[in-house]
């Protein structure tokens, strides 16, 4: 029912509208490349980060996970190459002074804006600058991260020192990056300001293909652990002269978001590069001593790279649907039910009859304490499940007349609107299968 071209726009409304993300700053007239995750929208997030740090660092035996600074001392960034080559190709009009990305661009010579020409293209580098200390001179310079990997490969020793690990390894980290794009554009997509979750993955030079092939199968089990539509999901080997400087190998997953297919993540072979070019900077010793072997060398990487934002908008994309029910058009996002911001919503089924509302509050307190949960009594039950429905909320739960006689409500599924009638006593248990995507309904 919905168009391509306009389930974008339908989107960027709906997590406005919903309380899920705003442009940053808005009173302000906005900061480009910049978005406020609002309640829903932070539950959301933290839902899939959630999953992820399962998923990819404590599920698994062979992961730490990292918090690193996000300001580095800026050597950490000359040694990954970020402050000579971390740059994209800008050209700038000569006569209104809007600057592109020259790749992006159909026609180069002609500025899209006011028909002026368009100068020579030059390098932009897209790391943020800032000045650490009371000084603002070149020897206080340094750069907010363009990547969190860096702040796993400097901690690399402290790990090896701390905890003392045999390879295969990993370390895992969630957290902001930060990029002057030039051009930010579509949503979430492209901002300067985003999150990123990385694992750096350390393996003996000869096992590095055994690994990539490997966390390739967990990125695709992940992929479909949030939902996303496995025939929307397209894996890209990057070719020669396309990958990035550290990089021998590079699978990107591209999605089919409403502007075409885009990069999601990407899974790099950044071989020793990063390990080799710190310890040449910063004299420390980053090597790695194979017991068995007796063998001291430099650990290769494999590095599995996702963009939370990129996957919030994936699977919003994935979830919205519009259906005709009663001569009506209801919008709901089908939200795999680990990761929909509110598991269960309840509603006395009339506000003025304080009999149902006692009862709806005692319910609500009692499932508060286990799942994320709303109670609504606003406007009539139509609209309230309207609203839940366009948040995504897998389940809810009306107090009615019977209850007050048997214990009994109602639940209702999200996606099929079918409802069930369950004791108060199974209530908690119900909830849990269903999110366990236990199908209750049918
Ligand atoms: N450490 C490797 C690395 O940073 P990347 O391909 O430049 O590789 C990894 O970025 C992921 O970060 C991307 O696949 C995407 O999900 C996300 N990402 C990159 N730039 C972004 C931006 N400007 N806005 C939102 N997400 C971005």
């Amino acid at each position: 029912m919905t168009d391509k071209n306009d389930l974008m726009d339908k989107i960027v409304s709906l997590c406005k509208r919903r309380g899920f993300i705003f442009p940053g700053s808005e009173i302000y007239g906005g900061l480009a490349g910049t978005w406020d995750y609002g309640p829903y929208g932070v539950a959301l997030k933290n839902n899939v980060k959630n999953l992820w740090w399962k998923m990819f660092v404590t599920d698994r035996g062979d992961m730490y996970g990292m918090d690193a600074a996000i300001i580095m001392n800026p050597k950490a960034w000359v040694a990954s190459g970020h402050v000579s080559g971390f740059s994209d190709p800008l050209v700038e009009c000569e006569k209104c002074h809007h600057r592109f990305r020259a790749d992006q661009l159909e026609n180069k010579d002609k500025c899209q804006d006011c028909g002026g020409k368009l100068g020579g293209e030059r390098q932009f580098n897209m790391m943020f600058k800032t000045f650490v200390g009371a000084t603002e001179d070149a020897s206080s310079v340094s750069y907010l991260r363009p990547e969190t990997a860096g702040g796993m490969f400097v901690n690399f020793k402290n790990i090896l020192d701390s905890l003392h690990p045999k390879l295969p390894f990993g370390m895992g980290q969630i957290g902001k990056a930060f990029r002057n794009e030039i051009a930010p554009r579509d949503f979430v997509f492209r901002s300067r300001e985003f999150e990123q979750m990385e694992v750096e993955y350390f393996v003996k030079p000869s096992e590095w293909e055994k690994s990539f092939d490997a966390w390739r199968q967990v990125m695709l089990e992940w992929c479909s652990a949030i939902g996303l539509e496995k025939s929307h999901v397209h894996e890209l080997e990057v070719p020669d002269g396309e990958r990035a400087h550290y990089s021998k190998r590079t699978i990107d997953f591209e999605f089919d978001y409403s502007f075409g297919k885009k990069e999601l993540y990407g899974l790099a072979y950044r071989t020793d590069f990063d390990l080799k070019s710190h310890t040449a900077l910063s004299n420390a010793d980053l090597s790695y001593f194979d017991e068995e072997t007796k063998e001291r060398f430099i650990p290769h990487v494999i590095e599995p790279s996702l963009g939370v934002d990129r996957t919030i908008l994936a699977v919003m994309t994935d979830a919205y649907r519009e259906e005709e029910m009663n001569g009506e058009v209801r919008t709901y996002l089908a939200f795999k039910p680990a990761i929909a911001p509110i598991k269960v919503a309840v509603f006395p089924l009339l506000k003025n009859k304080p009999e149902l509302v006692a009862k709806a509050r005692e319910v609500f307190q009692m499932l508060r304490k286990e799942f994320s949960c709303e109670f609504d009594d606003n406007g009539n039950i139509g609209k309230r499940y309207r609203r839940q429905d366009e948040i995504g909320t897998v389940t809810t739960c009306t107090i009615d007349f019977e209850t007050l006689e048997d214990d009994t409500v109602t639940l209702r599924d999200r996606d099929t609107a079918k409802q069930i009638r369950v004791k108060i006593s199974d209530l908690k248990e119900n909830i849990k299968k269903i999110i366990d995507e236990e199908n209750l309904f049918s």
